[in-house]
């Protein structure tokens, strides 16, 4: 046989093994997932995902497509709800409290103190402008929390004359205790809430939050904590937490359609926090439902939550954790050895998400580069003194293709 007759024999075997592959995938339940061998379990994931045809996604941070059977539910029900929208959406699809129940037992809370929202802000801004703050009352916030959050604190300092104390952390640390020392450094007689973030945007810092809100409860402040990055990301239960409130965008690491997201207040807080939009009178002070007073919004959208779920599930939390801290160490241990980038992302502090900075190279500049010449989406940081690249890849994304970035950054080094 000729060269070429060699060559097109092995593609067509590789294709056809492929093609097999996908086939007994398609055919595979949830349930039997788990035991797939490794490497085939990974690729039984990705083939769960959509994908770009030719852009190499690799800012997953920024939100997640969702898996082949969130989609399908959420088209099925999308088509039934269009039919008899009244109807279908509000008599029949529009299921709460079963979604409740298990994103209470996926998130380790108590179904009543769940609340069905939208996003992360949505979440956080209720509790922001709901808690009853006056004059003079301080509020411990950090420059890395997320603008729109910062913006909202800055809002009631404008219109209530509250006074937030910005921190600048000593980023990037594995050192824990580095983290906790200047939120109660800065603790005043005055302070009455600590707003922390969970898993930090711009670097994909951990902050530990235990022994901060432990601290926080025996001072008797408030705490609000932004876990946008952390759920289904990171492994931990709401209630070994110990704080007042966590708002959550499930279309992150949950994968769960665009627009769904929750808030956690625990218990005894609720009463605490007005809700944003007027809950109707008959809706009780402590009742974690005065948060779903939002009108009109998309009931498909949010029971598709539960394929989100399934899919989550059938991964497995652990798994899953441990696979994109896998995927983070290996491109980043590579990327480490070309001269003149560094990380600004701690080793053991940290999940999947990671920044990287380059000599030379401003973060806009190498973001268009790698997205122009090699068609690979990362996100450019630039962010109170925080500058670098940030590089987010997904369950579904294979450790050759972080190769592909690797070999990518070398060729910008090499100019
Ligand atoms: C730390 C953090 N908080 C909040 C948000 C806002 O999320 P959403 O747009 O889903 O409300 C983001 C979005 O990236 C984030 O990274």
């Amino acid at each position: 046989m000729t060269r070429r007759g060699f060559l097109s024999l092995g593609v067509g075997l590789f294709t056809a093994r492929l093609l097999g592959k996908e086939k007994t995938f398609q055919a595979l339940p949830l349930k039997d997932v788990q035991s797939l061998p490794e490497e085939d379990f990974w690729e039984w994931v990705r083939f769960q995902f959509p994908r770009h045809p030719t852009l190499l996604n690799l800012n997953n941070g920024g939100v997640s497509p969702h898996p082949k059977p969130v989609e399908e539910m959420l088209g099925r029900l999308e088509a039934a709800a269009n039919e008899a929208p009244a109807y279908v959406m509000w008599r029949v699809q529009d299921k709460k409290e079963p979604l409740r129940q298990r994103l209470a037992e996926l998130s380790g809370a108590d179904p009543e103190e769940i609340a069905l929202v939208r996003n992360t802000t949505e979440a956080l801004e209720t509790v922001i402008f709901g808690l009853d703050l006056r004059r003079g009352d301080e509020v411990i916030a950090a420059e890395s929390d997320y603008p729109s959050m910062m913006a909202a604190w800055q809002q009631r300092e404008a219109r209530d004359g509250i006074k937030v104390r910005w921190l600048r952390l000593p980023l990037p640390t594995d050192d824990e205790e580095a983290l906790i020392r200047p939120y109660l450094e800065a603790i005043t007689p005055r302070t009455r809430v600590l707003h922390l973030t969970h898993l930090i945007n711009w670097t994909g810092q951990v902050v530990p939050l235990a022994r901060l809100c432990a601290e926080a409860r025996r001072r008797g402040l408030f705490t609000i904590v932004d876990a946008a990055h952390s759920f289904a990301h990171l492994v931990y239960r709401f209630s070994e937490l110990g704080c007042d409130a966590i708002g959550v965008s499930l279309h992150k690491w949950l994968c769960a359609p665009f627009g769904t997201g929750l808030l956690y207040v625990r218990k005894e807080k609720i009463r605490e926090v007005w809700p944003l939009f007027a809950a109707p009178a008959d809706r009780k002070a402590d009742d974690i439902r005065k948060f779903e007073h939002l009108g009109t919004r998309s009931i498909p959208t949010e029971q598709a939550i539960h394929a989100a779920i399934d899919f989550h599930e059938a991964i497995g939390a652990q798994r899953k954790y441990e696979r994109l801290v896998s995927l983070r160490r290996y491109w980043l241990q590579k990327a480490l050895e070309i001269p003149g980038i560094r990380s600004l992302t701690p080793d053991k502090l940290a999940g999947g998400l990671s920044t990287i900075q380059m000599e030379g190279w401003e973060p806009t500049r190498l973001a268009d580069y790698l997205l122009e010449k090699h068609q690979i989406i990362t996100t450019a940081i630039d962010w109170k003194g925080i500058q670098g690249l940030r590089v987010t890849p997904h369950v579904y994304t294979r450790f050759s293709e972080l190769d592909r970035l690797v070999e990518a950054l070398w060729k910008a080094r090499r100019g």
